[in-house]
């Protein structure tokens, strides 16, 4: 019987030493009900009175090196468990993290902001009016009168008889004039609207920015000083600007005016079509009758006024073909500015 416990005690204690031994399955197997190391205690009736307490005392030693060895044995495979879940589970600080998508400034705000940092920088204050108008303010203000021939080329979607989705900025103007008296410099950018079809020029919505100074002299010199200093600012300081006759109702004398081709130099290429000039806005003296419909004396003070097309500029400086892909949200045209 000793030498039955001694090679029980030595297969267990061999198997539990084992890589990756069950033991669940050898405790059963060994120390369970039915385990070897019971049967052994089962068979000790057959024992002298004399062999009987030594073979227990053994039996039960046998048993006490059999458990301790499965304890530490467990200690050691939890460790070892453990062991390798961190390195499974080990974060490498040092790897590059993943940058999330941050979006960009839509190019018609990058240049209504440089337009608004230019006319801050001369002492002008934003002014906003809304878009939903009266046609007092967007015709009537503006010395164009009902059945004006103007009024077919600014087309615009009605409210109703008098409310209109105002067609351009201009009559921010009068709503300055109104409650402000002069020295007035104020320019306003904002939405605009009239019923084009859309093409790659047009659209039924657009963005245009209007200046207003009204004062006591103010000429058309000034007017030309500013506009080349805004031209020079924008485009280049080579930018020379050109004023050709035209008729705005509102303005008198009125003026287009171009500047000089900012990719060739005035040379002509194929951004200013040949001609040397890209013309940029529109501009002239207050007329009178507006100073006038708006309480302010045409014969005291004198003003100029411009009005530009954001989406014109935009597309002159980052050459720009189409002005739909301006509203089109295309991520991929969007994130190149
Ligand atoms: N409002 C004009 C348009 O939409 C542009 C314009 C021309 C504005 C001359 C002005 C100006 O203030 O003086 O075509």
């Amino acid at each position: 019987m000793r030498e039955t416990l001694a090679s029980i005690k030595a297969q267990a204690l061999e198997q539990i030493a084992q890589e990756g031994a069950d033991l669940d399955a050898l405790r059963i197997k060994y120390l369970g009900k039915k385990g070897e190391l019971t049967a052994v205690l089962r068979g000790m009736g057959s024992l002298s009175a004399e062999e009987r307490p030594a073979i227990g005392q053994l039996a039960n030693e046998v048993r006490a090196v059999i458990e301790e060895a499965m304890t530490a044995k467990a200690a050691e495979q939890k460790e070892k468990a453990l062991e390798a879940q961190l390195k499974a589970e080990k974060l490498d600080v040092t790897m590059p993290g993943m940058a999330p998508a941050v979006g960009h400034v839509h190019p018609l705000t990058l240049v209504q902001r440089d337009l608004e940092d230019i006319f801050i920088g001369m002492g002008y204050a934003i002014a906003e009016g809304p878009e939903v108008e009266y046609d007092y303010y967007n015709f009537q203000a503006l010395n164009i009168p009902e059945n004006h021939p103007a009024r077919d080329t600014q087309d615009t979607f009605y409210i109703t008889d008098k409310i209109l989705l105002r067609s351009q900025t201009s009559p921010v103007q009068a709503r300055v004039m109104e409650v402000q008296k002069p020295p007035i410099r104020i320019i306003s950018p904002g939405r605009v609207y009239r019923s084009d079809a859309m093409d790659s020029t047009h659209s039924p919505l657009f963005h245009q920015l209007e200046g207003l100074v009204v004062d006591k002299g103010i000429t058309m010199a000034d007017l030309r000083a500013t506009l080349s200093t805004f031209a020079q600012a924008m485009f280049g300081e080579q930018t020379k600007i050109r004023f050709r006759p035209h008729h705005f109702p509102f303005t008198e004398p009125s003026a287009e005016v171009d500047v000089s081709c900012f990719a060739c130099g005035g040379k002509g290429c194929r951004l200013c079509k040949g001609e040397g000039w890209i013309e940029i806005l529109g501009a002239g003296m207050v007329h009178p009758n507006v100073l006038r419909n708006c309480g302010i004396d045409p014969e005291v003070y004198s003003g100029f006024a411009f009005g530009l097309g954001v989406e014109r500029i935009a597309m002159l400086k980052y050459h720009i073909d189409d002005i739909r892909l301006l509203y089109e949200n295309d991520v991929r045209f969007l994130s190149q500015f």
